[in-house]
């Protein structure tokens, strides 16, 4: 059986771009850590939960987030959301032990955890459902250019920012793997990326088994209130396997599950997906867990 997941090492070796330092959660600076993060976090749930009891629900109806995304992504020039590496240092949880790390790389294991499940099933289309401004697919079709890949998202502003993108005559991602600006071969790769506006929850524009692999990036735990019309529809465009990057309830624990809880927000376990016709391969937890809730990568076959 291979090894999907990202192992301890490779995590390591994405994030030490990002300053990262290991501390073994049973030092004194270990300790000192958890008892910050565990504040932090009883701190989350007391806002989300005056948030929630002044009625300000976090799983919205799709029109909501269409209007919230449009509005969060509207720009006057087209722009590449970066993967964060300079800020202050904070704490993610690693196994039993702490990374401490500045900016955000715990996004950079999340797409390279895409990018490993590529390279191991070798799919000739990939598809990203709720692909935002671009970044994750502009990203992999200049890993992947004999790919074909494609991509779907409920915001207006987000597709005519990647079709903007895919007009300038180079992009500099500011990816340790992906050094200064694209090369001309690169840039046509990510020309050739199809950017659709579509609510997930209706594909019907496009035909049973369009895409090899289906992915999802933090866009699954957006989506909650159609999500059952959501699975069926990747179930049905999709051909061989998905890829859902999402803050699945195993991976959190008794504080991130209060947190989600009160916000009202994303609360799917494995079993609900697989449900939908979904045979899981492997359900990698190699991610850096960050405080208010943890993101797992579901790898999972799609069956009748
Ligand atoms: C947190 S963003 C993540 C974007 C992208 N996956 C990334 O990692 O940069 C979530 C995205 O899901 C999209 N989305 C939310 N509900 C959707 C729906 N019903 N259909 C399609 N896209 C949706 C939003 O417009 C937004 O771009």
């Amino acid at each position: 059986m291979p090894q999907f997941a990202l192992t301890r090492d490779e995590v390591l070796s994405i994030v030490a771009p990002y300053h990262a330092q290991l501390v073994p959660s049973g030092d004194s600076e270990g300790r000192r850590l958890r008892r910050q993060v565990f504040k932090n976090q009883l701190h989350m749930i007391a806002s989300g939960l005056a948030k929630r009891l002044r009625g300000g629900e976090r799983n919205k109806a799709v029109d909501r987030v269409a209007d919230y995304y449009d509005t969060v992504y509207r720009h006057d020039a087209p722009i590449l959301p970066g993967f964060q590496s300079g800020g202050r240092a904070l704490p993610f949880g690693f196994g039993d032990d702490l990374l401490v790390m500045q900016g955000f790389p715990m996004h950079r294991c999340i797409i390279a955890q895409v990018e490993k499940t590529i390279r191991m099933l070798s799919p000739g289309s990939v598809c990203e459902i709720g692909s935002g401004m671009g970044r994750n697919l502009i990203y992999l079709a200049s890993r992947f250019p004999q790919i074909r890949f494609a991509g779907f998202d409920l915001s207006h502003h987000a597709v005519a920012n990647c079709h903007a993108l895919q007009r300038l005559e180079t992009l500099d991602l500011q990816f340790p793997e992906v050094p200064g600006a694209l090369t001309p071969e690169q840039m046509e790769a990510v020309r050739a990326i199809d950017f659709f506006q579509a609510n997930a929850a209706d594909l019907s524009a496009r035909p049973d088994d369009s895409y090899d692999l289906m992915y999802t990036v933090s866009a699954m735990e957006q989506m909650h209130v159609v999500l059952p019309q959501v699975l069926k529809e990747v179930h049905r465009v999709g051909r061989r396997h998905v890829v859902f990057c999402e803050p699945f309830l195993e991976v959190n624990d008794i504080w991130q599950r209060l947190y989600l809880w009160s916000r009202n927000y994303f609360r799917v376990d494995i079993r609900f997906v697989e449900s939908f016709g979904f045979r899981t391969l492997e359900h990698c937890t190699t991610i850096p867990r960050k405080q208010s809730f943890t993101y797992s990568a579901l790898i999972a076959e799609i069956v009748a």
